[in-house]
C-alpha cells in the first residue's frame, strides 16, 4: 500500500514554494524537489487534486496543470481509479543515489578516507583467518573493540567500561536501535531545530511525533523553550548534537549541557546524543562530553566522520539496563556487526589522536577556503564560521534553497535545500555546505553556486519564514 500524502501535510512541506514562474510550474517544480531530496518518497501518493486546490487555495486548472506537467516529465504515475505516486526515475533501474551522475555532490556532509585506512584494513585481512572458527554473529561488538572504545571515553574523562558499550553497523543504525527500544506509540520525540535528516527519518519511521527546540548560530541551543517542550509534551527522548551540531556548527556551552541535562533527567526525558561529530575540533579545544552530567545519557558514536563513510563502524555508549534492551530487540534488524570492519576499527581506535589531527589540518583548510570563496562570490549570503563539524550553515537572506537545489541539478552539483534539515518546511533560505573537500571542488561547486544563484532569483519572499515548533 503506498503511502497516501495529504494535501494538509503536502502544503506544509511545500513551504514558500512559490517563484517567479508560473504558479502550476513553480509548484511541480517544488514538488519535485521534495521528490528528490526525500521529503516526499519515491512511491507516495500525492492527494487528490481537488483536494490540493483547497489546501492551497488555487484554482483547479492550476493543480492539474501541475500534476501534467510532472507526469509529463516522468515524476508522476496516475492511474484511473487509484490516484497519482510519485516516481523517481532512476529508481526502476536500480540506481540507489539521489542524485545519479552529479559531478559535484554538496549533499552530503563527508570528507574523504583516513590516509592509514589502507594499512588497516590489510593488518585486518592478515588477523581475519584467526577467527574463522567463530561463528561470526556478532551482536554486542568485540570485546578489545569495546575496550577500546571505553577508553576513549575515558580519554575524556568519562568513566566507561566495555560492558558500556555496544558496536553497531554505524551511528544512523545506532539511532534506529536506540528509538525502537526507547520510544513507545503515542510518545513524543524532542529535536533540534533544525536537525539531521535521517533522524527524522528514524523517528517517523517508528511513527513518533516531533517537538523542535530552537538552535540559532546567535543564540545557542533555546534552553527556555527546550524546558517549556519538556515539561508540556513530555517526550521520552530528546536527540542532540552539542559537538559541531549538524547542520549550524554550534557547541553547546557547558551551562546549556548542565541545564539541558538536569532538566531531562528531572522530567524523565532521556537524552539521545549523537558525537558523530564531536571529533571533528578545528579550533575551538575539550569540551566535557554530555554523559558527563547525567548518566542516564545515552551516547551515538561513529567512526564514519574520522575515518571513513564506508567503513560502518558506529556504538551506542549507555547503561548496562538500557544496552541489555537493545541487545533485545537488535535481531529484528540485524544479526550483529560484520567481523572484519570491527578488526579494522580495533586497529584505527590506536590511532584516534593521528586521526582527530588529521581531520582537524583538513577541515581548517576546507573551512577558509569555503568561507573565502563565498565571501568573495556571493558577499550577501551570511556565514556565520564553525569551530568545528563539517559545514557551513548559510543565511542566503533571500534565495529560494529549494529552487536553487533544482538549479544546481542541472550544473551537476547535488545539494540539499535548507527545509530537509527543518521540521515542517522551515530553513527554505537556509543551505548546508560541506567543506571537506578539495579546494578545486570547493571552488567549482561555489563558481556554480554564484552562477545559479542570480538566476533563481533574489525576489523577496512573499511569505514570512514558517513558524519554528
Ligand atoms: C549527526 C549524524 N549522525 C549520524 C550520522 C550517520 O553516521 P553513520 O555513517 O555512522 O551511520 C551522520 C552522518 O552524516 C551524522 O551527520
Amino acid at each position: 500500500m503506498n503511502t497516501l500524502v495529504t494535501g494538509r501535510r503536502l502544503a506544509r512541506e511545500l513551504g514558500e514554494w512559490r517563484s517567479a514562474a508560473p504558479a502550476y510550474r513553480a509548484l511541480a517544480d517544488r514538488i519535485r524537489v521534495l521528490l528528490m531530496d526525500g521529503r516526499l518518497a519515491s512511491g507516495a501518493r500525492l492527494p487528490a487534486e481537488r483536494e490540493l486546490c483547497t489546501a492551497l487555495a488555487l484554482s483547479r486548472t492550476t493543480v492539474a496543470a501541475a500534476y501534467s506537467t510532472l507526469r509529463d516529465d516522468g515524476y508522476l504515475r496516475s492511474v484511473r481509479g487509484s490516484g497519482s505516486t510519485l516516481v523517481l526515475p532512476g529508481r526502476d533501474r536500480g540506481e540507489h543515489s539521489l542524485h545519479p551522475g552529479m559531478a559535484l555532490d554538496f549533499s552530503k556532509a563527508t570528507a574523504p578516507a583516513y590516509p592509514g585506512l589502507a594499512a588497516a584494513f590489510t593488518a585486518a585481512a592478515r588477523e581475519m583467518p584467526a577467527y574463522l572458527a567463530h561463528d561470526g554473529f556478532d551482536l554486542v561488538g568485540r570485546p578489545d573493540l569495546r575496550e577500546a572504545i571505553a577508553q576513549s571515553y575515558r580519554d575524556r574523562g568519562l568513566p566507561t567500561s566495555a560492558d558500556n558499550i555496544m558496536v553497531t553497523i554505524g551511528a544512523q543504525h545506532a539511532l534506529n536501535l536506540v528509538a525502537r527500544t526507547l520510544y513507545s506509540p503515542g510518545e513524543r520525540i524532542m529535536v533540534e531545530q533544525p536537525t539531521y535528516p535521517h533522524a527524522l527519518d528514524t523517528f517517523a519511521s517508528v511513527g513518533a511525533r516531533v517537538v523542535a527546540v530552537p538552535v540559532t548560530q546567535q543564540g545557542g541551543w533555546d534552553l527556555a523553550e527546550a524546558l517549556r517542550q519538556i515539561r508540556r509534551a513530555a517526550p521520552s527522548m530528546a536527540f542532540l548534537m552539542p559537538d559541531f551540531h549538524n547542520p549550524t556548527g554550534m557547541s553547546m556551552s557547558v551551562h546549556e549541557r548542565e541545564y539541558l541535562a538536569a532538566a531531562a533527567q528531572r522530567e524523565g526525558t532521556v537524552l539521545v546524543v549523537d558525537e558523530t561529530t564531536a571529533q571533528l575540533d578545528i579550533d575551538r579545544g575539550e569540551m566535557p562530553p554530555m554523559a558527563a552530567f547525567s548518566p542516564t545519557v545515552v551516547t551515538l558514536g561513529s567512526l564514519g566522520k574520522l575515518a571513513w563513510g564506508g567503513l560502518r563502524i558506529g556504538w551506542i555508549r549507555a547503561g548496562r539496563d538500557v544496552l541489555a534492551q537493545v541487545l533485545r530487540n537488535r535481531p529484528a534488524s540485524d544479526l550483529g556487526t560484520p567481523l572484519f570492519e570491527q578488526l579494522v576499527a580495533t586497529e584505527l581506535m590506536r590511532q584516534m589522536p593521528l586521526m582527530t589531527a588529521n581531520r582537524s589540518r583538513d577541515l581548517r583548510r576546507g573551512r577558509d577556503t569555503l568561507v573565502g570563496l563565498l565571501s568573495h562570490s556571493l558577499p550577501q549570503w551570511n556565514i556565520t564560521v564553525p569551530n568545528g563539524g563539517l559545514c557551513l550553515w548559510v543565511n542566503t537572506e533571500s534565495t529560494s534553497t529549494s529552487a536553487l537545489a533544482l538549479a544546481a541539478r542541472t550544473e551537476g552539483l547535488g545539494l540539499v535545500p535548507g527545509p530537509r534539515f527543518g521540521v515542517d518546511g522551515a530553513f527554505e533560505r537556509f543551505l548546508r555546505l560541506p567543506f571537506g573537500y578539495g579546494d578545486d571542488q570547493l571552488a567549482e561547486g561555489v563558481g556554480i553556486l554564484a552562477r545559479i544563484n542570480s538566476q533563481v532569483g533574489t525576489e523577496p519572499l512573499r511569505l514570512p519564514l514558517q513558524a519554528v515548533i
